[in-house]
C-alpha cells in the first residue's frame, strides 16, 4: 500500500480548543479518511505543543505546574479531536520522553552539520506568537500580528539560517507546489527573498522546554521543538526504523496561514541542513471570523466545538465547515448560514431524496430493489454525472479544495431531485410499472454513489445511506465508486428513516 502521511499543527496548550483549531483537525481529518477509502496506508499526526513562555506564564496564571497544565489542556485537545470525528492514528505530546530524543537528536545533527553557533540576542520577541521580530517588522510597538512584544537580551544559540536563503529559494523555483495557496507561497518567496537572518533556537530566561545537548542552561526554542513533533511521531533520530523509512518525507502538512512562515520557512531550512528530505506539501488554511468579529478570549465570542456540534450535529458542523467557505481562504461563521447548509443542503437535497425513492421501494416494490429496464439518455445521464464523482472528488481532495468536492457531490444531489420530479415515478405505479422499476433503481444507485462520496465528509450520515441501499460494508471503498460495482436487483432494502434532521428554531432564542 502507498503511504500517504498527514499532519495538522501541534496547538499550544494555553487555553482551551475552539472551532479553529477543530477546523484544520476536520480538514485533515476528511483527507485521511479519503486516502484510506482510496487504499493508501494513512499516518494521520495531530498532537499537542506544550512547552515554551507562553504555557509557561499560562500556567503560573492558573496557579499550576507547567506540566499538570499542560496535561489538563492536551486532555482537551484530545477530546476536541474525538469529537469533531478525527480518526487521528497518532496524538502526539511534546512532553513525550520520544520528543525529547527527537528534538535533541534533531539538535546534535544541526551541530554536527555546523549549523548551530553561540552567541546573544538582543531584540524583541512576542510570547503570544513564540516568535522573534525585527525592529522594522513593529507596527505601532506591536507585532504585525498585532501581540505585544518585549525586548529581550540573553545569551543565545543561533540556527544559521542565512546560509538557506537561495537554497530555499531554488527549491521554491523547482517545487511549484510545495505551498499552497499560491498567494501565501508568493508571501512566502517574497519574504526570503528579504533576506534571512540567523534565528535564535534557545532560551536561558526561563526553563520550560527541551534542554539544549551538552548546555542545559538553554531550552530549545519552542519552534525548533515543536516542528520537530512531525519527525518524533515516526521514530526519528532512528532513520533506519519502518516508519521513518515509510512516511517521510510527510504528504502534507496542514497548517494555519498564521504559522506559515515556521512552516515554510524554518522547517525545510532546518530540514536542508540536517540533510533530511522535505515535506510535499504545505497548506495554509485560512481564519475563521464569527458573525464578522474576529475570534478572540476578550470578545467573549470564541465559538465552542461543542456547543455547535450538540445544537447541529457533528456531520452537519463537518459539512458547513468545509462547503461554507473555498478552502484557503478566510471565513465567517454565522448561525444563518450554518442552519442555511443545515436545511437546504443536507435536509432537503440529500436526505429528502433519499427518503423519497427509499419510501417509495418500501411502498411499490415490498422493499425489494427493483430490476431496471433499457436505460433511457435521462437515466445515462444521471449515472454517468454519479460515477463521475469518482474522478471529480479525488482531483478537488488533490487540492485540498474541499468546497469545490463537496459542491461536484451536490450537483449530483440537485441533478437527482431534478430527475425525480422530471420522471414523477409516483404516477408510473399504474400506467407503466416497468418504467417507475427503472427510474427508481436509478435513483437508488445514485444514492449508493453520493453515500460512497460523501463518507469522508459526513461519515455517520453516508453511513445511513449506504445500509439504506443494503452495500455490503466490504463494498464502499473509493474504487467501488463504479458502473460495474452498481447495486444489484433483487436486494432487500430495510425501512428508510431519515438521514438528515432540519434544524428547527427554538422559539425562545427567535426574535
Ligand atoms: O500555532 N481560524 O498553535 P495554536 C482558523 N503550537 N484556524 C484557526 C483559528 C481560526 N480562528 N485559530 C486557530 C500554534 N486555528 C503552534 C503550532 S506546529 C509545529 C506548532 C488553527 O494553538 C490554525 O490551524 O496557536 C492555526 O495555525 C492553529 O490553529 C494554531 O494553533
Ligand atoms: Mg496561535
Amino acid at each position: 500500500m502507498t503511504p500517504y502521511y498527514i499532519t495538522t499543527p501541534i496547538y499550544y496548550v494555553n487555553g482551551a480548543p475552539h472551532i479553529g483549531h477543530a477546523y484544520t483537525t476536520l480538514a485533515c481529518d476528511v483527507l485521511a479518511r479519503f486516502k484510506r477509502l482510496q487504499g493508501y496506508d494513512v499516518l494521520f499526526l495531530t498532537g499537542t505543543d506544550e512547552h515554551g513562555q507562553k504555557v509557561e506564564q499560562s500556567a503560573t496564571a492558573a496557579g499550576m505546574t507547567p506540566q499538570a497544565f499542560a496535561d489538563q489542556n492536551a486532555a482537551n485537545f484530545l477530546q476536541m479531536s474525538r469529537a469533531i470525528g478525527a480518526t487521528f492514528d497518532q496524538f502526539i505530546r511534546t512532553t513525550e520522553p520520544r520528543h525529547y530524543t527527537a528534538a535533541q537528536g534533531l539538535w546534535r545533527t544541526l551541530m554536527a552539520n555546523d549549523q548551530i553557533y553561540l552567541g546573544s540576542y538582543a531584540g524583541w520577541y512576542s510570547v503570544r506568537d513564540e516568535a522573534f521580530y525585527q525592529e522594522s517588522e513593529l507596527l505601532a510597538g506591536r507585532a504585525p500580528t498585532g501581540a505585544p512584544v518585549e525586548w529581550v537580551e540573553e545569551p543565545s544559540y543561533f540556527f544559521k539560517l542565512s546560509a538557506w536563503q537561495q537554497p530555499l529559494l531554488d527549491f521554491y523555483e523547482s517545487h511549484p507546489d510545495f505551498i499552497a495557496p499560491k498567494s501565501r507561497f508568493n508571501e512566502v518567496k517574497r519574504f526570503v527573498e528579504g533576506g534571512l537572518r540567523d534565528l535564535s533556537v534557545s532560551r536561558t530566561t526561563f526553563k520550560w522546554g527541551v534542554p539544549v545537548p551538552g548546555d542545559p542552561s538553554h531550552i530549545m526554542y519552542v519552534w525548533l521543538d515543536a516542528l520537530t513533533n512531525y519527525l518524533t511521531a515516526i521514530g526519528y533520530p532512528d532513520l533506519n526504523n519502518g516508519d521513518y523509512q515509510k512516511f517521510w518525507p510527510a504528504d502534507l502538512h496542514m497548517v494555519g496561514k498564521d504559522i506559515l512562515r515556521f512552516h515554510g520557512v524554518y522547517w525545510p531550512a532546518f530540514l536542508m541542513a540536517a540533510g533530511l528530505p522535505l515535506p510535499k506539501r504545505i497548506f495554509a488554511q485560512g481564519w475563521w471570523t464569527n458573525e464578522g468579529e474576529k475570534i478572540s478570549k476578550s470578545l467573549g465570542n470564541v465559538i465552542d466545538p461543542y456547543d455547535l456540534i450538540s445544537t447541529f450535529g457533528l456531520d452537519q458542523v463537518r459539512y458547513f465547515l468545509l462547503r461554507e467557505v473555498p478552502f484557503g481562504g478566510d471565513g465567517d461563521y454565522s448561525k444563518a448560514a450554518m442552519v442555511r447548509r443545515q436545511n437546504q443542503d443536507l435536509a432537503n437535497d440529500l436526505g429528502n431524496l433519499c427518503q423519497r425513492v427509499l419510501a417509495m421501494i418500501q411502498k411499490n416494490c415490498d422493499g425489494i430493489l427493483p430490476a431496471p429496464g433499457a436505460f433511457t439518455a435521462e437515466d445515462d445521464a444521471l449515472l454517468h454525472a454519479a460515477y463521475h464523482l469518482h474522478g471529480s472528488v479525488a482531483e478537488h481532495l488533490e487540492v485540498q479544495a474541499f468546497h469545490r468536492a463537496l459542491e461536484a457531490i451536490m450537483a449530483v444531489a440537485g441533478d437527482a431531485n431534478r430527475y425525480i420530479d422530471a420522471q414523477a415515478p409516483w404516477g408510473l405505479k399504474k400506467t407503466d410499472p416497468a418504467r417507475m422499476a427503472t427510474v427508481l433503481y436509478v435513483l437508488s444507485e445514485c444514492i449508493r454513489c453520493l453515500g460512497l462520496a460523501m463518507q469522508a465528509f459526513t461519515p455517520d450520515a453516508a453511513r445511513s445511506m449506504l445500509d439504506l441501499v443494503s452495500v455490503p460494508t466490504a463494498q464502499r471503498s473509493w474504487a467501488d465508486l463504479a458502473a460495474d460495482k452498481a447495486l444489484v436487483p433483487g436486494t432487500p432494502l430495510p425501512v428508510p428513516a431519515p438521514i438528515f434532521a432540519k434544524y428547527i428554531e427554538d422559539s425562545a432564542d427567535a426574535h
